[in-house]
């Protein structure tokens, strides 16, 4: 039967090699478990599901091992490194999953199952994993109405009108999907937040929502109004440190842990695009941040504080806005507090510099807020498996103690013993049947999971176990399609913003428009960000521009600040070229744009190729639905080529190098 998609990673195929299948029979008689909480329970009955779809049989879940059989035993017992790893062991002819907590148990089951589905030898399974971050959060942008701001997968999961007395059972395969790549929390609204989310009409639903996701081990979170106090509580004022406004937190706080026993906490965005905040009373960030600390402190909830911050300044670069507002914050916050920030300093671009305030924070646990759902990336039109964006930022060495001060080990807490960690992802989900849209969507929702358990994974294996889980298991075309995945990001730079451009658009997000002068605001502007003039190309970010390069430590300034070796893929974020110069690649500036806006669409072409080669061994529907998307991607990169040539020519005054033809 065609697939629809709904079943993502999830979907235990019958193993179709009759050795395998008996291998593993053999091994998997029983499923065992004392089975004494909730997650035990579903981690018992994942493996059932699981076992008895691959293997064809039926596998009874028991509370002891059955002897004389051969089977799995989920246990629970102090294993080695902290919070939610997992140890699989062979104990005779026994797989047992151990660990600390039950949801450890819960991600060994997945582990192991994940293992099967690639019909890897069971031996092989053994070993013990821990998640590198404690936090590992998905944040949905989910309106009340059930629209998703920057969504492009249909409408909300969440059905708000009929919760809570009408429980979609899809909560619960959302759940199980989270669960089986390390998910442990989600902030269920929009961070433009409605205040109604604090409402007694409210927040049963969202307890209704909590009460499936802590059955696999997921801690439901929700963004806050910060004028709450004035627009709900109906206060003269929402001044954190006003009394009277510290009290309305503290008690809407405690009703809500009266509603939702293990909620999570707050993710907050505060002056920032409109959003009222602490700087409307004269008060910092920190104050406001710590006021709802102060709240959740005695719950142990956190408050998730977002740095995405910058304001109204024709004068002032953007790029340099958070880390003025953060940095002098620094150990200002209270413990509970962690303040997350965007992987780059503008705005989830095809490429970005990782941000300034990593490393400059270390008396503050900074967390890593990435985007899955595709708002800068061709929404659910265009193949971008974003892996490698996410590694390139995780890998990135800010230098900050020394060579190998990476980004990953600033947000795993490692380099300054940070003692809350929490890494997000802007999620891509919606109600569409297959989640995301785009079907190869699914892999980004997978590949932060993974990588937010352990971000030194390399976005191949990522790629090639998300492909033998969800597409097929033909080595042949597990290779093809992620060295699609693998390039594709790539592809959509070289289109879309090659050499370092940035934001060539306004509101959409998605067409280009690249010579978008009016706004309200300058930096609302795409021609704020090129900078194209008759003299050349880009954003002057060195001692003779914004100098935003100061906000760098030495080693990295050192790589950047020179146009001469700056790293092609970024050069245009730090530097305003002539259009004649000519780079390290050996062509000038213009060019070498043209050959990416060019190269570009071609390689898409390459992709509906190598895509038209895995036919055979993928899904009818979903190589039908993935091909069309194709057709269209590959008529949007023209598209885009044809618009940032032309719109350029007008400054560059230069043919289009051969040998490309004339643009339309
Ligand atoms: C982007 C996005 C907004 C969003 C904002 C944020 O600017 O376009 O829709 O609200 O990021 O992260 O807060």
């Amino acid at each position: 039967t065609a697939d629809d998609g709904y079943r993502l990673w999830l979907k235990y195929e019958r193993i179709p090699n009759a050795t395998v299948r008996a291998s593993y029979s053999k091994s998997f008689s029983f499923i065992a478990t004392s089975g004494n909480s909730d997650i035990l329970n579903n981690a018992a009955k994942e493996l059932q599901t699981g076992l008895n779809a691959m293997l064809g049989r039926q596998i009874p879940i028991v509370k002891t091992p059955v002897s004389n059989q051969h089977g799995i035993i989920l246990t629970m017992s102090a294993i080695a490194g902290p919070g939610d790893g997992y140890a699989i062991q062979m104990q005779g002819a026994n797989t047992v999953i151990t660990a600390s907590k039950d949801a450890g148990v819960l991600y060994g089951s997945f582990a192991l199952l994940r293992h099967l589905q690639q019909h890897l030898p069971l031996e092989k399974a053994v070993g013990q994993s821990s998640p590198k971050i404690q936090l590992r959060m998905l944040n949905h942008w989910d309106n009340p109405e059930g629209t998703i701001e920057r969504g492009y997968a249909g409408s909300s999961l969440w059905k708000w009108y009929e919760l809570p007395e009408t429980v979609d059972p899809r909560y619960t395969d959302y759940a199980r999907a989270n669960a089986s790549i390390g998910i442990n929390g989600t902030v269920v609204n929009n961070v433009n937040a409605s205040a109604r989310f604090l409402t007694a009409e409210y927040l049963p639903k969202v307890a209704a929502l909590a009460g499936v996701f802590r059955k696999y081990g997921i801690k439901t979170y929700l963004s806050i109004h910060f004028a709450a106090p004035k627009t709900l509580g109906g206060l003269k004022t929402s001044d954190p440190l006003d009394p009277e406004v510290r009290k309305w937190w503290a008690e809407k706080t405690k009703e809500i842990y009266r509603t939702i026993p293990d909620f999570g906490g707050f993710l907050v965005k505060a002056n920032s695009e409109g959003e009222p905040g602490p700087q409307d009373y004269g008060r910092t960030h920190a104050d406001g941040a710590n006021m709802l600390a102060e709240a959740l402190a005695p719950f142990n909830g956190v408050v998730i504080w977002r740095a995405f911050v910058y304001k109204a300044d024709p004068a002032a670069d953007r790029f340099k806005a958070a880390y003025e507002e953060f940095a002098p914050l620094d150990g200002k916050f209270a413990k509970n507090v962690i303040v997350q920030v965007k992987n780059g300093p503008i705005d989830f671009q095809p490429r970005e510099p990782f941000s300034p305030l990593f490393g400059n924070m270390p008396g503050t646990p900074l967390g890593m807020e990435f985007q899955l759902t595709q708002e800068y990336m061709g929404f659910a039109t265009h193949w971008v498996y974003e892996a490698p964006l996410f590694k390139e930022c995780l890998d990135a060495d800010t230098y900050v103690n020394g060579k190998g001060s990476t980004v990953a080990r600033i947000i795993d807490g490692s380099l300054h013993q940070y003692p809350l960690t929490c890494i997000a992802g802007v999620a891509n989900t919606g109600s569409d049947r297959n989640w995301t849209g785009h079907p190869m969507a699914q892999a980004n929702w997978y590949a932060f999971g993974r990588l937010a358990w352990d971000h030194t994974l390399s976005p191949e294996a990522i790629a090639q176990e998300w492909t033998q889980l969800t597409l097929t298991t033909e080595s042949k075309d597990v290779a093809a399609i992620s060295d699609i995945m693998l390039r594709s990001r790539e592809i959509y730079v070289n289109y879309n913003t090659p050499l370092g451009l940035s934001r060539p658009w306004t509101g959409s997000h998605y067409a280009p428009e690249p010579w978008q002068n009016r706004s309200s605001r300058p930096d609302w502007t795409a021609i704020y960000y090129h900078r194209a003039d008759t003299l050349g190309l880009g954003f002057d970010r060195t001692a003779t521009g914004s100098n935003a390069l100061q906000q760098y430590r030495p080693e990295v300034r050192r790589a950047w600040e020179n146009a001469e070796t700056c790293p092609l893929p970024y050069l245009l974020w730090f530097h305003h070229i002539p259009w004649a110069q000519k780079l390290s690649s050996g062509r000038n500036l213009w060019d070498e744009l043209c050959h990416r806006f060019y190269t570009g669409p071609d390689s898409v072409l390459w992709m509906q190729k190598q895509w038209a080669g895995v036919r055979a061994s993928v899904d009818p529907a979903t190589h039908t639905d993935v091909s069309g998307r194709l057709v269209k991607q590959y008529n949007e990169a023209l598209w885009w080529r044809d618009a940032w040539v032309l719109y350029l020519q007008t400054f560059s005054r230069k043919p289009i190098p051969a040998p490309y033809p004339k643009p339309g």
